[in-house]
C-alpha cells in the first residue's frame, strides 16, 4: 500500500479515536431548518433500472450532512433500491442502468473515475438481516480495516472504538475472539454497525435495520443512531412510522405510480411530514391508511 494511503489511514483512525474517546459534551438539540446548507449527497433526476425494468423515476432529493433522513413508503416502492443507488451496491446483484446524477460532496459517484470500493468505504451500509461473517467478533469489526490495510498497532484500538461507538463493547469485551454467530440478533446487528463504523464512513445507509429485532434491541439501536448523528450522516429505511418519527430529522415518502415505478412524493422535516404533509397520499400513508 502506498505510504500516503497509510498516512491517510493513520490520521483517520486517530481522528476516530479522538472523537469517540474524548469526553462528550452535553448533547445539544439539533435544529432542523427547512433547508440546511450542507449536503452530503445530492440526487437529481435519478432513474433506476434493473435490466430494462424501471423501478425509480425522477428522484431528486438532498441528504443533509449530520442529520438522519428516513425513507418511508409501502413495500416494493423502491426504498431499498434508492439506498443501494447511493453507494452503487445495487450493481453487485446484476445489470443496472442509472440515469441522472448522484453527487457525494459534489462528486458524481457514477463517473468512470470513481473507485467503487473507496466509495463504499465512505458510504457504508447496514442491511435488514444482521449478516456477521462466521468469524470472531474481533475479526468481523477488523474485516474492512484489514482490507484497506491498517497495521496491527492500531487495530485493537480501532476495534474497541468501533464497538464502543456501536454500544456493544461492554457486552463483548471478554469474548472478542468467540464466534460472532453466538451473539443474539440485536448484538449481531450492533456488530454489523460496528463493522461499518470501523472504516469511518461519512454516510451510513441502513435498510430496515431493526425489522428483525426485538423491541429492546430496537430501542438500543435507535438510541445509538441519535448519538451517531453528531458524527455522520444517516439514511434509514423503515417500515415503522414511530421509528421514523422518533429518530429522523427529515423524511422522504416514496410511492409507486400506476405502472409500479417508484417516485419521491414528498420530502421535508419529519415533524412536517407527520403532522402536516402537503400531499394527501403522504397523509394517508403516515396515518396508516395504506401500506
Ligand atoms: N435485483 C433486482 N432485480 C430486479 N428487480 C428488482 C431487484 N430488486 C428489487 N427489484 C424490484 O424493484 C422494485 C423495488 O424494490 P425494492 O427497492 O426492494 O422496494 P422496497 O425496498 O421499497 O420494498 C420491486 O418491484 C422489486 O421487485
Ligand atoms: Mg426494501
Amino acid at each position: 500500500m502506498a505510504s500516503e494511503e497509510r498516512q491517510e489511514l493513520d490520521s483517520r483512525s486517530e481522528a476516530l479515536y479522538e472523537r469517540v474517546l474524548k469526553p462528550k459534551t452535553a448533547e445539544t438539540s439539533i435544529e432542523v431548518p427547512e433547508t440546511p446548507t450542507s449536503n452530503a449527497i445530492e440526487v437529481r433526476n435519478l432513474d433506476f433500472y434493473y435490466g430494462r425494468r424501471k423501478v425509480l423515476e425522477g428522484i431528486s432529493v438532498d441528504v443533509y450532512q449530520n442529520h438522519i433522513t428516513a425513507i418511508i413508503g409501502s413495500s416494493g416502492c423502491g426504498k431499498s433500491t434508492f439506498l443501494k443507488a447511493l453507494n452503487r451496491i445495487g450493481e453487485i446483484e446484476g445489470h443496472v442502468n442509472v440515469r441522472g446524477t448522484v453527487k457525494f460532496f459534489g462528486q458524481d459517484i457514477y463517473s468512470r473515475q470513481v473507485n467503487v470500493n473507496r466509495l463504499r468505504r465512505h458510504i457504508g451500509m447496514v442491511f435488514q438481516r444482521p449478516n456477521p461473517f462466521p468469524i470472531s467478533v474481533y475479526d468481523n469489526v477488523a474485516y474492512g480495516v484489514r482490507r484497506i490495510g491498517a497495521w496491527r498497532r492500531n487495530l485493537d484500538e480501532i476495534v474497541e472504538v468501533a464497538l464502543r461507538s456501536a454500544a456493544l463493547w461492554e457486552e463483548v469485551k471478554d469474548d472478542l475472539h468467540k464466534s460472532a454467530l453466538g451473539l443474539s440478533g440485536g448484538q449481531q446487528q450492533r456488530l454489523c454497525i460496528a463493522r461499518a463504523l470501523a472504516v469511518e464512513p461519512d454516510v451510513l445507509l441502513m435498510d430496515e435495520p431493526c425489522s428483525a429485532l426485538d423491541p429492546i434491541s430496537t430501542m438500543k439501536i435507535e438510541e445509538l443512531l441519535r448519538q451517531l448523528r453528531s458524527r455522520l450522516t444517516i439514511v434509514i429505511v423503515t417500515h415503522n412510522m414511530q421509528q421514523a418519527s422518533r429518530v429522523s430529522d427529515y423524511t422522504a415518502f416514496f410511492n409507486t405510480d400506476e405502472s409500479r415505478i417508484g417516485q419521491l412524493i414528498e420530502f421535508g422535516p419529519t415533524v412536517k411530514i407527520f403532522t402536516s404533509a402537503s400531499n394527501s397520499s403522504t397523509r394517508n400513508y403516515v396515518e396508516g391508511r395504506f401500506g
